[in-house]
């Protein structure tokens, strides 16, 4: 017996996007975001890869009049409802950013802060969720003597990890990460993907990689987006090795973008 696919974490239903100047961002995108897996959304500058990525923890409504047409599900549910509680959405759905930005704490604190915040003072949780955290972003071992120093005495690498870690620690659902790795060495980029191996086995991970060559050794599913359009959707690598639509393959063997 076949058993039946996981259902999907989020499932994306003629989705538009509109800034309120009138720029519509995504058109008509319709998708599902498997879990447990790295999905990765790829494509030229300006096609919508960012506005995706804060549709699904409704990041773009702080530009006031955005507007949304469609449906994004998470579990089923509309997150595009107004009745949401953004607060709760965004505790299930996390994002790292390209530029890290640490709390001016210690490392520790930055690792704690959130979960305090949320009402957790149990000192043994705390302990623990920040170790968890430190490790599943593969930094553990290069701060766990280091906890009590500024989060700013960190390299540019680290203090990266530690944005990750500090989102891991709220032991959200999902993990959006949009050009994580940009302004990073590839020894630290390479432990940024290495440590997605570890994170995915229990989150979903969607991330906006920092080229097509990452988007290649990361995706379980990707997508390429080109001017608001998904254009292709696939699985694994087949996007990269034999991509069914030209535009596919003209970006991804380098001929334009
Ligand atoms: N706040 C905003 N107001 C108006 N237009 C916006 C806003 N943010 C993004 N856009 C426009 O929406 C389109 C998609 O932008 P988005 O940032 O999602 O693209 P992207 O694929 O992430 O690009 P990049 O690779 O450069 O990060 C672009 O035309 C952009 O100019
Ligand atoms: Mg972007």
């Amino acid at each position: 017996m076949v058993s039946a696919p996981p259902a999907p974490k989020f499932v994306v239903e003629n989705l538009s996007v509109q800034y309120p100047d009138g720029t519509e961002s995504l058109r008509n995108v319709s998708l599902q975001i498997p879990p447990n897996a790295v999905t990765v959304l790829f494509g030229p500058a300006g096609g919508g890869k960012s506005t995706l990525l804060r549709t699904f923890n409704r990041l773009n409504d702080l530009v006031e009049g955005t507007r949304y047409l469609g449906k994004v599900l998470l579990d089923g549910e509309n997150i595009l409802s107004p009745k949401v509680d953004l607060v709760a959405l965004r505790r299930r759905v996390g994002m790292v950013f390209a530029q890290p930005v640490p709390l001016p704490m210690t490392v520790r604190e930055n690792m704690t802060y959130g979960l305090e915040l949320a009402g957790e003072s149990r000192r043994s949780k705390l302990v623990r969720s920040m170790e968890e955290g430190l490790r599943a972003a593969a930094l553990w071992d290069e701060v766990k003597d280091r906890l009590d120093e500024p989060a700013g005495a960190l390299s540019g690498g680290q203090q990266q990890r530690l944005c990750l870690a500090r989102v891991l620690a709220m032991q959200p659902e999902v993990i959006l990460m949009d050009e994580p790795t940009s302004g990073l060495d590839p020894i630290s980029t390479a432990k940024v993907e290495d440590s997605l191996q570890t994170i995915k086995k229990k989150y979903t991970v969607v991330i906006v990689p920092h080229s097509v060559q990452q988007a290649g050794r990361l995706a379980d599913w990707a997508g390429f987006f080109l001017q608001g359009e998904l254009v292709e959707w696939g699985e694994g690598k087949n996007l990269f090795i034999a991509p069914k639509v030209k535009r596919t393959e003209d970006y991804v063997t380098g001929r334009f973008g």
